[in-house]
C-alpha cells in the first residue's frame, strides 16, 4: 500500500521535474508538424509526377518522403525519451497539382531552407535555455540539412544544364532516377555497414 502510494507520488514529482522545458517541448513539437507536413508534401509530390508519367521523380520523391517520416518519428521519440509530451500533428492539405518539374523540385529546395532556419532556431533555443542534450540531438539535423540542401541545389544546377530542349522532360526524370538509385545504395551501404 504504501510502496504504491510511494510510486504515485514519485511519477507526479517525475512530471513536474520533466526534463524537457516547456519552450523546448513546443519548438520540437512544432519541428514534428514541420516534418510531417514535409513528408505529405513531398508524397503529394511523388504522386503529380506519377500522374505526369515522370516515374523517375515520383520514385525520388517518395524516397524524400519516406525520409521526411523517419525524421519526424526521431523527434517524436527522442521527446518520449526526455519525458515530453509529443503530439502526433495535425496535417495541412499539401498543392495536388504543380506548374512544372523545375517548379516542384524549386519548391523543394525552398521548402529544405524553411526546414534548415526551423532547426537553426531550435538549436538558439536550446542554447538560450541551457539544454545540452537537445542541442546534441539536434547536431544529426543540422547535418542531414546541410546534404539535402546540397542535394537539391546539385539538382537545380544539373536541370538547368539540361536545358528547355524538346526532350529535357525525359532526360530530367532520367537524372532524378538515377540520383534515387545511387542514394538507394548509399543507403543500403550504410545498413550493410551498420550491421
Ligand atoms: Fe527533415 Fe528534409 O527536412
Amino acid at each position: 500500500m504504501h510502496l504504491v502510494l510511494f510510486n504515485s507520488i514519485n511519477l507526479i514529482t517525475n512530471k513536474k521535474n520533466q526534463m524537457v522545458s516547456k519552450k523546448i517541448e513546443k519548438a520540437l513539437n512544432d519541428q514534428i508538424a514541420l516534418e510531417a507536413y514535409a513528408s505529405f508534401l513531398y508524397l503529394s509530390m511523388a504522386s503529380w509526377c506519377d500522374q505526369q508519367g515522370l516515374e523517375g521523380t515520383s520514385k525520388f520523391m517518395h524516397r524524400q518522403s519516406t525520409e521526411e517520416l523517419s525524421h519526424m518519428m526521431r523527434i517524436f521519440h527522442y521527446l518520449s525519451e526526455i519525458d515530453g509530451h509529443a503530439i502526433s500533428p495535425a496535417i495541412k492539405q499539401a498543392p495536388l497539382t504543380y506548374k512544372s518539374v523545375r517548379e516542384l523540385l524549386t519548391q523543394v529546395y525552398k521548402h529544405e531552407q524553411k526546414v534548415t532556419t526551423s532547426i537553426h532556431k531550435l538549436v538558439n533555443l536550446c542554447n538560450k535555455e541551457n539544454d545540452y542534450t537537445t542541442l546534441h540531438f539536434l547536431q544529426w539535423y543540422i547535418d542531414e540539412q546541410r546534404e539535402e540542401e546540397a542535394l537539391m541545389r546539385g539538382i537545380l544546377d544539373r536541370i538547368k544544364l539540361i536545358g528547355n530542349g524538346p526532350q529535357s522532360l525525359y532526360f530530367i526524370d532520367k537524372e532524378l532516377e538515377k540520383i534515387n538509385q545511387a542514394q538507394a545504395a548509399m543507403e543500403a551501404a550504410e545498413a550493410d555497414a551498420g550491421a
